[in-house]
């Protein structure tokens, strides 16, 4: 079967975003990475709060960069806990950050685990980066237990066109983003072909203050390095203009797709799928469960 056949293209560019790169180079920006992201405190409440993992799980990051969202895991949960991530940099950084999480440097194509071994895998803000994302939910079905359950954090389009202080300060960025990551859909289609279960999507929002404009002035937001150097500056003039009156009121907001392997015949044939997520996308904040 095409792969790309009733896929949501671009929509600019009709053409899939797979076949656009940015070419981030996260080796080089992995120090100012590690100082000024964090992870969403949302998204992570969500994780914990839909997947039901305990201590006794096994959980895999994909494209964990300098561990954010797997270290947060692994101290919230105490589970067994791995991140991958294909920047040596970025391992590196994660490596100085918790020595109980186990970190590799794989790409999500072959992530280098074995089989059928994992309660929850997930990724935040990284299917934009990865060029063969068929591959990857393959991936993602394959170290999968059956019954386990896939989470991808990315943005939608209404979450890139809503997106505060992006959207706002670098207006830019806006259709630029929307070229290079891929459709709802799209992510849909390639999980439903490597024999996963689509559960649902959720809008994941995190209300907060900014209050500092350095981690924009570093730029460790990327798309801020795909619009011109005249667009940024202006933006940047504009967002420490109003913090000189004070915090700017913001909304890290995402959209959380998640999917699940099937249950295999057998003697786990009687445990339930987890419930599919009763909503599609919704433009106000899901309540923790
Ligand atoms: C925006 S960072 C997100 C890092 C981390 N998940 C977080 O939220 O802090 C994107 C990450 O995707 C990684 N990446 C790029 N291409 C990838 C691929 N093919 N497979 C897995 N990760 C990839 C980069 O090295 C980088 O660490």
């Amino acid at each position: 079967m095409n792969e790309n056949a009733n896929v949501n293209l671009c929509p600019a560019q009709k053409r899939p975003f797979s076949a656009l790169s940015t070419g981030i180079q996260y080796n080089q920006i992995a120090h100012e990475y590690a100082r000024y992201r964090e992870s969403d405190p949302a998204a992570i409440e969500r994780l914990l709060a839909r997947s039901g993992i305990s201590s006794s799980s096994r959980v895999v990051e994909i494209g964990c960069g300098t561990g954010n969202y797997i270290c947060a895991i692994q101290e919230r949960v105490g589970c067994e806990c791995f991140g991958v991530d294909p920047s040596t940099g970025m391992i590196a950084k994660a490596r100085q950050r918790n020595l109980k999480v186990t970190f590799s440097v794989a790409p999500a194509e072959r992530l280098g685990l074995p089989e059928a071994a994992f309660d929850l895998v997930f990724s935040a803000d990284v299917i934009h980066h990865v060029q063969d994302r068929a591959a990857c939910f393959r991936e993602a079905f394959r170290v999968l237990r059956p019954g386990g359950m896939l989470a991808t954090l990315t943005d939608s389009e209404d979450t890139i066109r809503r997106r505060m202080p992006l959207a706002l300060y670098f207006p830019e960025t806006v259709e630029a983003e929307l070229r290079r990551y891929p459709a709802i859909k799209e992510l849909e289609h390639y999980s439903e072909l490597a024999g996963l279960t689509i559960l649902g999507q959720e809008v994941v929002e995190h209300p907060y203050q900014l209050t500092d404009a350095e981690s924009y002035n570093k730029k460790v937001f990327s798309c801020l390095r795909l619009i011109s150097e005249e667009a940024f500056a202006s933006g940047l003039a504009r967002m420490k203009r109003d913090l000189r009156r004070g915090p700017i009121v913001c909304v890290a907001r995402s959209l959380m797709l998640w999917n699940q392997r099937p249950c295999e015949a057998g003697p786990d044939e009687d445990k339930p799928l987890a419930q599919p997520i009763s909503h599609d996308i919704t433009p106000a904040c899901v309540s923790p469960a």
